[in-house]
């Protein structure tokens, strides 16, 4: 396992996800978490425009992503499709034909393809899944960071897992942009 200073090192890069027309593979090609360089700046950009103009409110009863959907205005039975999606998100992780059909479902309530969609559906995927490893872990009572390790490719084309321990938000370009929201809401589950 790396350290987390690789992911300030450009020679390292995070999976690629080539051009797809629709499902998992086209999410995957139209977010920041799957490209670098200036590509991942413009729609990272995207992705913290979208974020400034939400209110979410933290609530340690409520379950974040169903705040999260409110909050961009799509309704929270979408939630049971986040969560297909999420699970499916990460190319390394078992893809299916359910996960697909969320991730269509999602696109049609968010109104159609485009830059928009694939911004709101990434910020509720990634925040589904992290924000489910937190909860599961202050349940549990456990230390450390909610994702433990994230994957890049070295510059022999090797896939290669990093450690998160020092840096449970990342590091370098690709930097978790939800993470004031995230540590606000940690603080209201005290
Ligand atoms: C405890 C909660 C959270 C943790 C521990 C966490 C952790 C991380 C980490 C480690 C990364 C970087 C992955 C890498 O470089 O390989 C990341 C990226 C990301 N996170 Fe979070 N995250 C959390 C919550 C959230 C929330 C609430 C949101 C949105 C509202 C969010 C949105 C994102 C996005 C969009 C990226 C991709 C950024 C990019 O590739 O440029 N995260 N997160």
């Amino acid at each position: 396992m790396l350290t987390s200073a690789v992911l300030e090192d450009p020679r390292y890069r995070v999976p690629p996800a080539p051009p797809a027309a629709s499902g998992l593979a086209w999410l995957r090609s139209r977010v920041p978490r799957f490209c670098d360089g200036p590509e991942q700046a413009r729609r990272r950009a995207g992705i913290e425009h979208l974020l400034r103009s939400l209110t979410v409110i933290p609530n340690p009863v409520a379950d974040p992503s169903e705040v999260l959907l409110g909050a961009l205005g799509l309704p929270a039975e979408s939630a049971d499709d986040v969560d297909l999606v999420a699970a499916a998100y990460q190319p390394h992780t078992p893809q299916s034909a359910d996960a697909d059909a969320a991730l269509e479902r999602l696109v049609a309530a968010c109104g159609g393809r485009s830059d928009v969609t694939a911004a709101r559906i990434c910020l509720l995927v990634q925040a589904h899944a992290a924000m489910r490893a937190l909860l599961a872990q202050r349940r549990a009572g456990a230390a450390g960071p909610p994702v433990p390790v994230t994957r890049r490719i070295a510059p022999d084309g090797t896939v290669v897992e990093v450690d998160l321990a020092d840096a449970p938000f990342g590091r370098g370009p690709h930097t978790c942009p939800g993470r004031a929201l995230a540590e606000a809401w940690a603080a209201v589950l005290r």
